[in-house]
């Protein structure tokens, strides 16, 4: 059985999730999730994070965050890709912004970068770049075109951890970015997500729309400003902004200090199957497009056929061997009854051809060369 994922908790994760079970009376968000942040922050690269209960709650919070930071009028547009996971585009709806989709490109699975100038217009604001299954995409090509229209830039990384554009970590290149730490991810704490930025301001506001717009939950150096400006309101349930309770626990942020001792040799075993993965599709290199870019960080194996028939094929051989498969993300959102009002999906070729002819199947440290060759044995039987 080959499955998407195992259970990637380490014994030792679970031991020292007990651990402080047994050591506190404080379960709620306190200083182990400051711990897992600063963490985070010194393995990404960037000055502040802020842990949430999800990538997709992360998501939300940076769209509404940077809305309001830099006072972005309603029904603004924001760029974003045909195929992203669903919660990023409901996320620019539930902001009162308008997404405008553009197709993907069949080699890094971002925006088909022709197309991305074609999509703005004088109300667009944002490019909400996903870095798809471990890709990075082409982030010079998009701030070039950025910085021509005035936009900004922002990055969900949520399946791309550790992979580097010219060197550098995704999620370094823009204003904000995403991760998400969901079981199947490159390192997990159950349920969780991460916001990261270089923008104190912008920060200050992820914290306060983290939990419920509380001014109490900024850094305690701030305290005493807000304290002075609202006299008449008790310090305790002082609301400096709309938000949401989107906090994680000790529990979660225990979890996460743990693994992310593990991600980088997560990412490397990945990496290197991921490698191998590349040459045995060689094999069938006229079938299929074949999904890379450089300093990729891999979350998945995909197949996208140029036949359809070759993807059922395989895909049932796979079943038969007890290989779980996965479209890739949400396929084409286009085609998504929740999504249709905004475009015609077959206008987004290269969608289409991933959501026809496309599927996954997992990568992580479970998988091995003993399923790399048997995978190899089935693609060499079938075709
Ligand atoms: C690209 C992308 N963005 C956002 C999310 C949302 O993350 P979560 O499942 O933690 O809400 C996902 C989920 O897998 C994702 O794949």
């Amino acid at each position: 059985m080959w499955k998407l994922q195992e259970n990637i908790l380490e014994k030792s994760d679970k031991d020292k999730l007990s651990d402080f079970i047994n050591s506190t009376d404080r379960f709620t968000q306190f200083k182990r999730v400051k711990l897992f942040e600063n963490e985070w922050s010194k393995w990404q690269g960037c000055k502040y994070s802020t842990f949430v209960n999800s990538g997709s709650s992360a998501v939300l919070v940076m769209i509404d965050g940077v809305k309001e930071y830099y006072n972005i009028p309603d029904n603004s547009e924001v760029i974003v890709p045909a195929v992203t996971w669903t919660t990023n585009i409901t996320s620019v709806i539930q902001t009162k912004l308008k997404p405008v989709f553009v197709d993907i490109n069949l080699k890094d699975l971002s925006f088909d970068y022709d197309s991305i100038e074609k999509a703005i217009s004088a109300k667009t604001r944002i490019i909400l770049i996903t870095h798809l299954i471990g890709l990075p995409a082409n982030i010079a090509k998009i701030k070039s075109i950025a910085e021509k229209y005035n936009l900004i830039v922002l990055e969900d990384c949520c399946e791309s951890h550790g992979a580097l554009f010219e060197g550098k970590k995704i999620g370094n290149h823009g204003i904000a970015s995403t991760f998400s730490f969901y079981w199947g991810h490159h390192m997990t704490t159950i349920e969780g997500g991460m916001l990261c930025t270089d923008i104190e301001e912008l920060n200050d506001l992820f914290i306060l729309k983290r939990s419920h717009g509380l001014a109490r939950e900024l850094d305690l150096s701030k305290h005493d400003v807000y304290k002075k400006k609202y006299p008449d309101i008790d310090f305790n349930f002082l609301f400096l902004t709309h938000g949401y309770n989107f906090r994680n626990t000790e529990l979660h942020a225990t979890i996460g200090v743990e693994q992310l001792k593990h991600l980088d040799y997560y990412i490397a075993v990945r990496n290197t199957n991921y490698e191998k993965f590349i040459k045995i599709l060689a094999l069938i290199e006229d079938k299929i497009y074949m999904c890379n870019s450089k300093g990729f960080s891999s979350f998945c194996l995909p197949f996208i056929f140029k036949d359809k028939n070759d993807r059922n094929l395989l895909q049932s051989r796979f079943h038969d061997n007890q290989i779980e498969t996965r479209p890739i993300i949400s396929g084409n959102l286009l085609r998504q009854p929740c999504f249709k009002s905004y475009g015609n999906y077959s206008d987004f070729s290269n969608a289409d051809i991933l959501h026809q002819n496309g599927f996954y199947i997992g990568n992580n440290q479970f998988v091995n060369d003993e399923r790399l060759n048997k995978l190899k044995d089935i693609l060499k039987e079938v075709f």
